[in-house]
């Protein structure tokens, strides 16, 4: 059941903590990708009706080259959906999957539960940068997260720079065609954030 609602918390450290998000993408906003960017205003729309999408099940599915924003765009997204009271668990696909392989204990503060009944329960699991198996356990792994996560009518989040074909070579027709009943295909692209990081730091100091 989620608690999520219209009204906005704010993101402490601890929440912050929960989240799993890196310590570099808790600053990132909406804000800092430019209007130019086509990605921006499907990712408007997603993160201002992020309750309901959440509620629904309707996830993202974030595709691009390296270095796009994928990942800061998910981030985005999973703060917003924290703003909002829900449940977020942002993790690496490679690390969940270990986690899960491992089984390993997600330690929070006062309470102790598996990676693997947190990835399955928050009410939005991002999952960054899903790449091709490494062999049939990992797929079948993936593949049981997701598939359980939409018999829930859970949103999930993927981030990738697979392409469809390379996709579905790696994880099957099935997976791909769930996902995309699940998700909105969201291509990110368009802005050139390493340029952007170069300016930045000519400009810091005031350097000319
Ligand atoms: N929304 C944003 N706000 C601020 N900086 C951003 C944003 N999106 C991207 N950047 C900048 O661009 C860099 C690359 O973004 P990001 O890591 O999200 O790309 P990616 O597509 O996930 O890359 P990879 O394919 O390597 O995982 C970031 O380190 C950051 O400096
Ligand atoms: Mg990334």
């Amino acid at each position: 059941m989620s608690f999520m609602t219209e009204q906005i918390v704010e993101l402490t450290p601890e929440i912050l903590a929960r989240i799993n998000v890196g310590k570099a993408m808790q600053h990132v906003s909406l804000a800092s990708i430019p209007d130019t960017a086509p990605y921006k205003a499907a990712l408007l729309t997603y993160t201002t009706r992020i309750v309901e999408c959440v509620n629904k099940g309707v996830g993202l599915f974030l595709w691009g080259d390296t270095r796009t924003g994928k990942t800061c765009a998910a981030a985005i997204v999973a703060k917003t959906a924290a703003a909002h009271g829900g449940k977020v668990y942002f993790t690496r696909a490679d690390e969940m999957i270990h986690a899960i392989q491992e089984r390993e204990r997600f330690i929070n503060g006062t309470t102790e539960t598996t990676v693997e009944k947190r990835v399955l329960e928050v009410d939005l699991l991002v999952i960054d940068e899903l790449s091709e198996p490494a062999d049939i356990k990992e797929r079948r792994t993936v593949e049981r997260v997701i598939r359980q996560r939409q018999d829930r009518q859970r949103a999930t989040v993927l981030t990738t720079n697979l392409t469809k074909d390379a996709l579905r070579v790696a994880y099957g027709e099935p997976f791909l065609q769930s996902v995309e009943e699940h998700t909105v295909r969201l291509p990110v692209f368009g802005v050139n954030w390493h340029e952007m990081g170069k300016d930045r730091m000519r400009d810091f100091l005031g350097a000319k």
